[in-house]
C-alpha cells in the first residue's frame, strides 16, 4: 500500500493539490459546500491514480482542492460505500490520501436515518460516539502497523474540541444540532422494523451506511475528526413509512444549507 499512496499523493501533488490543512467528505445529496469553494483543481476520481471508481449515479466522484474561509481545502465530493463492493481499505484509501496531501483536521457528513424519537426528519446530529455495525475494520490487513497502531484507541474518536466548537455555532446561528450515536451498517438495503427496534436498543441514535470506516483510519492517522448527519428519515419501527432515496436526497438538499453554515464557520474560526 505504501507504493500505491506514494503514486497518488505525488500525481496529485503535481496536479496542484499542495498543502491543503483541512479535508472535508461530503455526503450524497449534500455537495452545496462546493459553492463556497474557490476552486483551483478538481479532478475525477477515475483520473486518480489507484483511486477506487465511483459507481453510485447520484455521486459526482471529485476530488476537489481550493480554499474556504481562508483556509486551503481538499473535498470529498461522493465518498465510497462498503455497499457498492468496495473493501474497507478501498473506502478509506481516500482519507490515508489527504493526510499525506498534509490535512490537519478531517470533516465528515452523511446523510443518516432518525432512530432518537425525539430527532425531526431535516434535523442534524453531531456524531458524539459510533457503533460499527459493518461486520469488519479498516484496520483488519496485513501490514497495518506500517501505518500506524494496530490495537487503536476508540475512548474518544471524535474531536471533543472541534464539536464543541459545531455547538457553540449551532447556538449561535440558532440551528438545532442533537448529539448523539451513529451505527453504521452495511446496507444499501434499509432496515427492517425489528432492526430499528434493536438500533434503539443498542443506543444508537442514528443509523446510516457510511463514515464510521473513514473515522476509524482518521483515528489510526491520529487525525482530528468531526463528522455530522442530515437525518433524512425518521425510523420509528412502529410507525414506519416506506422511503425512498429520491426522497431521502431531497430532505438532505433542504437541510443542506445548515451543514454549510457549520462548517464553514468552523473552518474560518480555526
Ligand atoms: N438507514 C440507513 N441509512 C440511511 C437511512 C436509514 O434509515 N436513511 C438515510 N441513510
Amino acid at each position: 500500500m505504501k507504493d500505491r499512496l506514494e503514486k497518488t499523493v505525488s500525481y496529485l501533488e503535481k496536479k496542484g493539490f499542495e498543502n491543503p490543512e483541512i479535508g472535508i467528505i461530503l455526503g450524497t445529496g449534500l455537495g452545496k459546500l462546493i459553492d463556497q469553494i474557490d476552486i483551483e483543481k478538481e479532478i475525477s476520481y477515475n483520473h486518480i491514480p489507484h483511486f477506487p471508481t465511483a459507481t453510485v449515479e447520484f455521486h459526482q466522484g471529485k476530488f476537489i482542492f481550493g480554499s474556504l474561509g481562508g483556509k486551503k481545502v481538499v473535498v470529498m465530493q461522493g465518498r465510497f460505500h462498503f455497499y457498492e463492493g468496495y473493501s474497507l481499505q478501498d473506502i478509506t484509501y481516500p482519507v490515508r490520501i489527504m493526510k499525506e496531501l498534509g490535512i490537519q483536521k478531517l470533516l465528515v457528513s452523511n446523510a443518516a436515518g432518525g432512530i432518537n424519537k425525539t430527532y425531526k426528519k431535516g434535523d442534524l446530529m453531531l456524531i458524539d460516539d459510533h457503533i460499527n455495525l459493518q461486520g469488519g475494520s479498516p484496520l483488519a490487513f496485513k501490514g497495518v502497523s506500517q501505518f500506524g497502531e494496530r490495537f487503536v484507541d476508540m475512548l474518544a474518536p471524535y474531536d471533543n474540541e472541534m464539536n464543541t466548537q459545531f455547538k457553540a455555532i449551532a447556538k449561535e446561528h440558532d440551528i438545532t444540532l442533537h448529539e448523539g450515536v451513529y451505527a453504521s451498517v452495511v446496507g444499501p438495503q434499509l432496515e427492517t422494523r425489528a432492526e430499528y427496534r434493536y438500533l434503539g436498543i443498542i443506543g444508537a441514535d442514528a443509523v446510516g451506511m457510511s463514515t464510521v470506516p473513514e473515522v476509524i483510519v482518521a483515528n489510526h492517522l491520529k487525525l482530528p475528526v468531526s463528522a455530522i448527519s442530515v437525518l433524512t428519515d425518521e425510523c420509528d419501527p412502529d410507525n414506519l413509512q416506506p422511503v425512498n432515496v429520491e426522497e431521502i436526497i431531497a430532505v438532505a438538499s433542504k437541510a443542506e444549507p445548515k451543514l454549510v453554515q457549520l462548517f464553514k464557520s468552523l473552518i474560518k474560526n480555526m
